[in-house]
């Protein structure tokens, strides 16, 4: 089975040997994809939607691991228990808020497991906020491209940083910024030709609020991309 880059680098995050859950699993390749390369010990494939979790099950059967990847149908975490013994969540393809929404109602699991693999849509910085504020340390944070689309992922465990993050940090990622990475130095560039496009055509309507606003952003993405 042939994963996208983006699930090939989520699937590379996970610890081996480990029962991981994945929420949201839609098609539960991921889990399919980990336990036929013998990376887990066994997998629950979770999701909000009976059109999905049929999906996932459909393609379980078809793999024939019935026995090794259990399917629930079920909002977030909730029907993950602590004797699952769970070792990593993977929550993919879902917007942060959404994915902090998870995580804050199903906190019992969420201290319960060893890791978190995050690869939140949109708010990336709202939840690299959420797991400091909640006692996790990020330990791995890498944007990819697949398809023209950017991506990042989040890989925690319980902890504290040594060093807290700068706003620049929450917004574009420590590791991103301290390896100087080529695509968040590209990510950057595109957003900087969009945002001068938007203040140009915006200065001729003279809302003044968005245009300092907008003319801040370019300023502090400048900054960082003097860094990359
Ligand atoms: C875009 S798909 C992502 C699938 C896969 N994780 C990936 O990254 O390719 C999002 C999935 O999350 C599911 N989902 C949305 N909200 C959810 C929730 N609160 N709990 C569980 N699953 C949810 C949707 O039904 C959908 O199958």
């Amino acid at each position: 089975m042939e994963l996208s880059y983006r699930l090939n680098k989520i699937a590379e995050k996970v610890t081996i040997n480990g029962i991981i859950a994945d929420i949201g699993t839609d098609h539960a390749y991921i889990p399919i994809f980990l336990y036929k390369n013998d990376k887990i010990k066994s997998a629950i494939a979770c999701d909000i939607s009976k059109g999905s979790l049929q999906k996932a099950v459909d393609n379980i059967n078809k793999y024939n691991l019935q026995n090794n990847i259990q399917t629930r149908l079920g909002n977030g975490l909730e029907k993950i228990t602590l004797e699952d013994n769970v070792d990593t969540i993977i929550i993919a393809g879902m917007g942060g808020m959404l994915m902090i929404d998870i995580l804050e109602k199903g906190k019992i699991i969420v201290n319960s497991v060893k890791e978190l693999i995050l690869q939140p849509q949109k708010d990336i910085d709202k939840v690299r906020e959420y797991l400091h504020k909640n006692k996790f340390k990020i330990i791995d944070d890498e944007m990819l491209k697949d398809d023209g689309k950017y991506y990042t992922i989040i890989k925690a465990i319980k902890g504290n940083e040594d060093k807290l993050y700068k706003t620049e940090e929450y917004i574009f990622g420590r590791f991103e910024i301290d390896s100087k990475c080529k695509i968040l130095k590209e990510y950057i560039e595109d957003q900087l030709y969009k945002m001068e496009i938007v203040l140009k055509n915006i200065k001729e309507t003279n809302v003044q609020s968005r245009i300092l606003e907008i003319e801040d952003n370019i300023k502090m993405y400048k900054e960082v991309l003097k860094c990359l």
